[in-house]
């Protein structure tokens, strides 16, 4: 039978993405040494995750280190070409943590990024190979969009072109200020690409907006809806940095995201990139997503403002999906904003 790779498989997107493949019948190795624990604390660790997950018939479990060759190279050549496809969700998340452990965030996303490519390479050239990309690659050029001010949010200029859809591939991704972690997601972005283009594997960068959905193990850090929401839940204080508090997000529930991998496993082509996010269905500003949290969760939230915007934070940023849906047009989007978050509210009122 043949069988997955998932790395960051106790992650939001990996989880699920365990899940699904499993679903159709396929075995699943998972890769994941809880490093969201360190980089976020005890709160964030996805070991609930990976619990639940061990209870899945076919599925297996490595707490290796994608920084690890060795360790890596062995799994590879224990499965060699039994390995149809490898879906690297593993990484160092978050825009803000890069900038304390620079050497980190770029070991992990970047190296770890090409270990798991020439390993693929060497062992199974012929698996499909899925990277876990992020808008961040577009760096802050999304900043200079022209934007207007809103009630409750920017919103682009209705004469420009990205207006009806939002963003899409053909943005620059040079020449702006990107976070190191928009920087080490850009090395291991381009890296995919060229594996797919110079060796002609079957590799592909989804460049996700926010991801979200009730596995998410939100941090203050990382994971914007799923932590408003459990500060709104639990009562926590939530603090907004910049913008007015209206810059824009689209969101995509990790069901989603990960229909778009199955559809890709099912047709792959060669190094291709695509943004890929809830679009105009399920985007927000913040304080738009604070009143439709305050709603669900019947319940105030308590917030402040500090009006300095994180570096490199992106003022409006809505993903054009039409790319893939073109190539994929089996692509379906079960969830908006709304039943993404009431999702999530439900998973956190249960405990
Ligand atoms: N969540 C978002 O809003 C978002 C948006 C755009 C792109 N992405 C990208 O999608 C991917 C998945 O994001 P997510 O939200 O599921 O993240 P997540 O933090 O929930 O999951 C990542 C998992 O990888 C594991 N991991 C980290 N470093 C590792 C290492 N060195 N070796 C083994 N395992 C390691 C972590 O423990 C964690 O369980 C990432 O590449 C991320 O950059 C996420």
């Amino acid at each position: 039978m043949g069988m997955i790779m998932v790395t960051g498989s106790a992650g939001l997107a990996g989880s699920e993405t365990v899940k699904r493949f499993l679903s159709h019948g396929l075995e699943v190795l998972g890769i994941d040494n809880d490093l969201r624990r360190y980089f976020f604390g005890a709160e964030a660790s996805t070991a609930p995750n990976r619990e639940a997950l061990l209870k899945l018939p076919g599925y297996t479990h490595a707490n290796t280190d994608i920084r690890d060759m060795d360790a890596l190279s062995a799994l590879f050549k224990k499965y060699g070409t039994a390995i149809q496809a490898v879906v690297h969700t593993a990484a160092q998340p978050s825009h803000d943590w890069a900038a304390r452990e620079p050497l980190t965030d770029f070991g992990v996303n970047a190296l770890g990024t090409l270990h798991l490519l020439e390993a693929a390479r060497r062992h199974c050239p012929e698996a499909v190979f899925i990277f876990t990309s992020t808008n961040k690659v577009y760096g802050d050029l999304p900043n200079a969009l022209p934007l207007e001010e809103q009630a409750t949010r920017w919103e682009l200029a209705a004469s420009h072109p990205f207006f009806r859809h939002g963003i899409d591939e053909s943005m620059s991704i040079d020449a702006s200020t990107h976070s190191l972690f928009g920087a080490s997601k850009v090395a291991a972005d381009v890296m995919v690409q060229e594996y797919g283009r110079y060796f002609g594997m079957r590799t592909v960068c989804f460049r996700g907006g926010c991801l979200t959905g009730p596995a998410h193990s939100g941090a203050e850090l990382h994971g914007f809806l799923s932590y408003l929401m459990k500060c709104a839940v639990t009562g926590r204080p939530y603090q907004v940095f910049g913008h007015k508090g209206k810059q824009v997000r689209d969101n995509l529930h990790s069901h989603d995201l990960v229909d778009a991998f199955w559809q890709f496993f099912q047709a792959p082509r060669h190094g291709e990139v695509y943004n890929l996010g809830g679009g105009r269905r399920a985007h927000c500003s913040l304080l738009e997503a604070i009143a439709l949290c305050e709603e669900i969760s019947a319940r105030p939230l308590r917030w402040s403002y500090q009006d300095q915007a994180r570096r490199g934070d992106h003022q409006w940023y809505v993903s054009d999906c039409s790319k893939f849906k073109r190539h994929y047009p089996d692509w379906q989007c079960r969830y908006d904003l709304r039943s993404t978050l009431q999702e999530i509210h439900d998973a956190l009122a249960a405990g």
